[in-house]
């Protein structure tokens, strides 16, 4: 039974809101016409601490003194409930006692560290990513820090661009839907709660386009492209209530996200009618100048402030700049009003100026930091996003009767590189390598060996010997290969996406003595393997899983938890194929591999298809699907089809499935992909068991932007697949909307 609020509930809880934000408007008038147009300037501004900097550093020596000034609104690489009282202090010897706002890129994870968002997105479980966010955010606000840069909503289709390891890979609606469920899981109950922390939708936008893959570059596309790929996750930050933005180092069509008013006056805050406010990215203001795009600070700051970008990290541009700029008339002080505006409100939101310093107690941190409860969380997210792209000969799940596994590989024993490349708060103790998590999890049950066979990335084969002849003594390899944790992340493209060194001539090595191999492939990227692919026969993707990582890694290779996960990115047989993903447009010659087609819209060396496919991802068990129906086969715009099939674990083990729903719009006024992810369920099943699933598709799914960038649907021919991945479709049915 439905329970209904009662009316004058409902209306005193939107009274109620509506008011505080009447009250809290009222005092960020107060509060400003009480302020110094530098001390307004000041809440613009925002240094680094020097502990954990994360861009090209100015060094600074009176930051304090700044603060007491009154010359710093904000600070970021600040962290710890001691370390943000003492600096909070010093804010409040300013004149105005404004409270800073301490902000830190806690990415995947803060003092427990969560597998990196790319392999989160691999989950498909919105749940799970939506409680990493919700635990990483207890422990950072427990930590005296306010906000996060995170999540990054950026689209990427180009494995060459490291950063693609921060994100939740190619596609846009499952990237949506992320983008939602991470600004949820930080945010929680709402800014003020002592458990909350303000998100920040990064990097605004169209940052994973970077030519050629290579970071800070120039991105070029059509504002259609724009709209239709790369905008729709920001949107959904938008709607879930992202308290900030982060602009994006990348020039956009020629203007610098930074300075382009497009993307923050015209978009974000008038289409989307934004209040949060717009940070800047390192630098970013600055660097409008390297762009060529301002001729000087002063004029980078003009851009930048009109163009809707609110607080400047790191530049040092607001700040002279934005003085001189009022003065002499070429900035309004409404501008800076706006800015100011916005700051302060969430500063108000957090509850900060009724107490400077309610986040930051050292009780609550020590309880809070590094619990059983939140390691479980990250145990729990890891083991779903791995993902086993083979097993052949029935190799996994591995036997308790094993006698002797051998582990080899450089990341075998690793922890570091477990912790990816963008996590900030962990500490040495209790981190989980691959070794490790095998060891606890068979105790002296069975005998590990250890052999590390090679170096990540030089060229020296002399612990091939040894590490075959260990490989000779067991009864399983597992192997341990792939990147360490600075080999992808920010400003680590690269050209080749090989897997590094000699990594790969190792697996062959321990191939070649006959026993039986899985081979682990631990990056923060999709990785070329194509040889490993084609001869080895248990393979699993399992990314860089955080502070639990071994303890997962064991309890999938031994079944405890049955594989789930799906790639969000396709994994391409070549960079020559780059960029390679599963919604391409069809073209005007067939796109396939035969010789006999002389005029083909393929390559002459390979084929066009990927060595994995984005949604791919196999199970202990099997799934079948069968009986679909559809409620009807042709729809009025405001009429709905609800599909419906049935799902049948037809295995010996329970497991989960993500079932993935594509649609075709065949022909219309803007040519559409061959396939659009629209919506996707998550499924356990135990050994046997059937269960009907439905999914539901309105006008909203048939949508796109048309020439004139308008949303909305064609009437037309339409085809709906449902497939266990993107080029593996199970069943699929024509429909039409009139
Ligand atoms: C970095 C990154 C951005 C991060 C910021 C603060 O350069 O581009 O994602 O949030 O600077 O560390």
């Amino acid at each position: 039974m439905k329970r209904y609020l009662p009316l004058a509930l409902i209306l005193g809880i939107s009274l109620s809101a509506s008011a505080q934000d009447k009250k809290i408007e009222k005092k960020i008038d107060s509060v400003l016409k009480l302020m110094t147009l530098d001390e307004k300037i000041g809440q613009l501004n925002q240094y680094t601490g020097d502990r954990d900097a994360t861009g090209p550093i100015t060094n600074n020596p009176n930051k304090l003194k700044d603060i007491r000034d009154g010359k710093l609104g904000s600070m970021l690489n600040v962290r710890g409930a001691k370390e943000t009282r003492e600096v909070q202090e010093v804010a409040m010897q300013s004149r105005m006692k404004i409270p800073l706002i301490f902000g830190l890129d806690v990415i995947h994870g803060y003092r427990v560290t969560f597998p990196i968002p790319l392999a989160e997105a691999a989950s498909w479980d919105l749940a799970e990513i939506e409680n990493g966010a919700r635990v990483a955010a207890r422990e950072t606000a427990a930590s005296g820090v306010h906000w996060t840069f995170a999540p990054m909503v950026d689209i990427a289709r180009d494995p060459r661009w490291g950063r693609v390891m921060e994100g939740a890979g190619e596609d846009t609606y499952l990237g949506s839907k992320i983008a939602f469920a991470r600004v949820k899981g930080f945010q929680g109950k709402g800014l003020g709660n002592l458990d909350a922390v303000m998100a920040c939708a990064k990097h605004f936008a169209a940052y994973g386009a970077a030519i050629a893959g290579r970071d800070y570059n120039a991105v070029d596309m059509s504002e259609h492209t724009l709209w239709e790929t790369y905008l729709p996750p920001f949107k959904a930050a938008v709607d879930a209530g992202a308290a900030t933005f982060m602009n994006s180092f990348n020039t956009l069509n020629g203007i610098p996200a930074t300075g382009s008013r497009y993307l923050q006056r015209d978009i974000l805050k008038g289409q989307w009618k934004y209040q949060g406010f717009v940070v800047s990215d390192w630098g970013s203001i600055g660097e409008m100048i390297a762009h060529g795009y301002a001729k000087d600070k002063e004029q980078a700051a003009e851009l930048a402030i009109k163009a809707g970008s609110d607080m400047d990290m790191e530049s040092r541009s607001y700040l002279p700049g934005l003085a001189k700029l009022v003065a002499d008339k070429k900035v309004p002080i409404a501008l800076i009003d706006d800015a100011v505006r916005r700051v302060l409100r969430k500063k108000f939101e957090l509850g900060l100026f009724d107490d400077p310093y309610r986040f930051s107690d050292v009780a609550r941190q020590e309880k809070e930091i590094n619990s059983a409860e939140n390691r479980k969380a990250s145990l729990t997210m890891a083991e779903k996003s791995i993902v086993l792209l083979k097993n052949e000969k029935e190799i996994l799940p591995l036997s308790k009767n094993l006698k002797k596994i051998a582990v080899i590989g450089p990341l075998g024993k690793s922890e570091k590189d477990m912790q990816g490349f963008w996590s900030i708060a962990w500490e040495k103790d209790n981190l989980i390598s691959l070794y490790q998590g095998l060891k606890n999890k068979v105790g002296n049950q069975t005998e590990l060996l250890y052999a590390k066979g090679c170096e990540l990335a030089d060229s020296s084969k002399a612990g091939f010997a040894e590490a075959v002849a260990v490989a000779k003594q067991a009864d399983v390899v597992v192997m341990a290969v792939g990147e360490a944790f600075d080999m992808s992340g920010e400003a680590k493209s690269r050209a080749n996406i090989h897997i590094p060194g000699v990594q790969e001539d190792l697996i062959k090595a321990i191939q070649a003595t006959g026993k039986p191999v899985v081979v682990l492939v631990m990056a923060g990227r999709p990785l070329i393997f194509n040889w490993t692919a084609d001869n080895v026969s248990a393979i699993m993707y399992t990314w860089w899983l955080g502070s639990e990582a071994g303890n997962a890694m064991a309890n999938v290779l031994y079944g405890n938890y049955n594989p789930s996960g799906k790639l969000p990115m396709t994994f391409p047989r070549d960079e020559g194929q780059i960029p390679l993903y599963y919604n391409y447009l069809s073209t005007g010659r067939p796109a396939k591999n035969d010789k006999d087609t002389r005029y083909r819209s393929a390559y002459l060396d390979m084929p066009n298809s990927p060595k994995f496919a984005f949604g791919y991802g196999l199970s202990y068990t099997t799934f079948d699907y069968t009986d679909l129906a559809v409620s009807k086969t042709q729809i009025k715009p405001d009429e709905k089809i609800t599909v419906s099939f049935t799902l049948k674990n037809t295995g010996k083990y329970a497991g989960e499935e993500v079932v993935q729903l594509y649609l075709q719009d065949k022909f219309a006024s803007v040519v559409r992909p061959v396939k659009e992810l629209k919506d996707f369920q998550k499924v356990m099943l135990k050994a046997g068991e059937s269960k009907t699933i439905t999914f539901t598709i309105d006008k909203e799914k048939l949508s796109f932007y048309n020439q004139q960038l308008k949303w909305g649907a064609e009437a037309g021919d339409f085809k709906l697949m449902i497939g266990t991945a993107s080029n593996n479709i199970k069943l699929e049915k024509d429909f039409t909307l009139l």
